[in-house]
């Protein structure tokens, strides 16, 4: 008795004591894929908009005026006529790699050999591995970017840094120790055995705590013998609800080794799996020169495939073709694939993703970029609803756009007679200047 009158004497005081935000603007948000609906009839765009935030939650999305009389208690953000979306889910990257992105002149086995092994070499240090996780996550935040999904290096001291710094700033991420047990060199090795023993460690450790979750990864099949992949693939079947990623048909030249070193195979997805690495949760990056018995294969499992546009264009890769994926019904999220992606900003991974699909003669409307940076990330990542959209009952990680950053921004968005206008030459000019607020699990950044 004297428990439940002090619950019930509690419970108003721990309403009112809930900070409630209210946040004014220009909003975005979508009841669907505009991908695969019309883009019109799913996606929702508010000239005077407000969110209302309260404890970490989206709880209510609607105009402005509704919400400021229903909620008159809560903190007001004023933004103007600044746009608020979702932040931005990056569904591929390796933060081990921000040290040396932008590195000039090769194509990705050299690329690898020459900057990205001798780098991921130093991981192994804790201090190091820390210091540049913290820094990767400290700019994706500065770009809007609320949650990233990478690949670390074989140390677990890179994964417990990487998953730690996501902690301290409160944001959901995706990680796993890379695995590689061959063409590698000496020192980035580990074996099958101490791939499974360390990645269950740390998936024991990581997954579910908080925010993190927790993906299997194999780097690729040149990196992985068949027994380290058949003791991953074992390990996702002993945990079924972690992702898996890897990558997949990047580049010719990876292609063509894939084939010597599985003659038996009937294709690069075939080596995945063999070895049980296929499957719904799998996330496959970069998925540019597929045979159709792989796109026939991923439609009916339900993997989903990562573009990875200015990596594509840098590493001189090809041409994803989204239209024809997304025709398939395939899952598609968007990202920066840093460091041989060649910018932090989603903004400008929309614009490279804009191009591609030019040179596909399919080009991409604004709000069906927007959504592939935020909502369509987050479904591949099966976070649909959790995180990546600005509706009820998601996380309040959110970005706050500003539609005329730069000078070159400004005076082509004071023409614009719409949104779409409006927003498009940020997505095609746009960087970190672009972004004037970002939210983390409902805290203002
Ligand atoms: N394939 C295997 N490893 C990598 C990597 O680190 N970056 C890219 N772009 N492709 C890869
Ligand atoms: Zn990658």
């Amino acid at each position: 008795m004297k428990n439940e009158s002090l619950r019930t004497a509690a419970l108003p005081l721990i309403v009112t004591r809930m900070t409630q935000h209210l946040l004014l603007g220009q909003t975005l948000s979508f009841s669907g894929d505009p991908l695969t609906s019309d883009w019109a009839d799913v996606t929702r765009h508010d000239s005077q908009g407000g969110v209302l935030v309260v404890d970490g939650r989206i709880v209510q999305v609607g105009p402005a005026d509704v919400l400021k009389r229903a909620h008159p208690q809560a903190q007001t953000h004023d933004y103007g006529d600044a746009l608020i979306s979702a932040g931005f889910v990056d569904s591929h990257m390796h933060y081990p790699q921000t040290a040396m992105i932008a590195s000039w002149g090769k194509r990705l086995i050299d690329w690898l050999n020459t900057y990205t092994f001798p780098e991921e070499m130093r991981f192994g240090d804790q201090a190091y591995a820390d210091d540049i996780a913290g820094r990767t996550l400290d700019l994706a935040l500065d770009h809007g970017t609320t949650t990233l999904t990478s690949f670390c290096t074989i140390h677990p001291e890179s994964v417990d840094a990487f998953f730690g710094a996501a902690d301290t700033r409160g944001m959901a991420v995706v990680a796993g120790k890379t695995c590689m047990d061959r063409n590698a060199p000496d020192g980035l090795r580990d074996t099958a055995q101490s791939a499974y023993d360390d990645s269950k460690a740390l998936l024991q450790k990581w997954h579910g705590k908080g925010r993190a979750s927790y993906a299997i990864t194999p780097r690729f099949t040149p990196t992985s013998t068949p027994k380290q992949m058949h003791a991953l693939g074992a390990l996702w079947t002993e945990f079924p609800d972690c992702l898996m990623q890897t990558h997949l048909s990047e580049q010719l030249d990876e292609i063509a080794w894939v084939r010597d070193l599985h003659p038996q195979s009937r294709d690069y997805l075939d080596t995945y799996e063999s070895a049980g690495l296929l499957g719904a949760r799998g996330l496959y990056g970069h998925a540019i020169h597929l045979e159709p018995r792989e796109i026939d294969r991923i439609a009916e499992i339900g993997g989903a495939l990562v573009h990875c546009p200015t990596s594509n264009t840098f590493i001189g890769s090809g041409l994803f073709d989204m239209a024809g994926l997304k025709a398939r019904g395939i899952s598609v999220g968007l990202a920066t694939d840093t460091g041989g992606g060649s910018s932090f900003s989603m903004l400008r991974t929309m614009a490279a993703a804009y191009e591609i699909a030019q040179l596909h003669g399919t080009p991409l409307h604004p709000s069906q970029l927007m959504w592939l940076a935020t909502e369509g990330s987050a479904r591949a990542l099966h976070m649909g609803g959790q995180i990546g959209s600005l509706t009820a009952g998601a996380a309040a990680d959110i970005c706050v756009i500003d539609l005329g950053s730069t000078r070159a921004i400004d005076q082509r968005t004071n023409r614009a007679s719409d949104i779409w206008e409006a927003l498009f030459p940020t997505i095609m000019m746009g960087d970190d200047r672009a972004i004037k607020a970002v939210w983390v699990n409902g805290t203002l950044r």
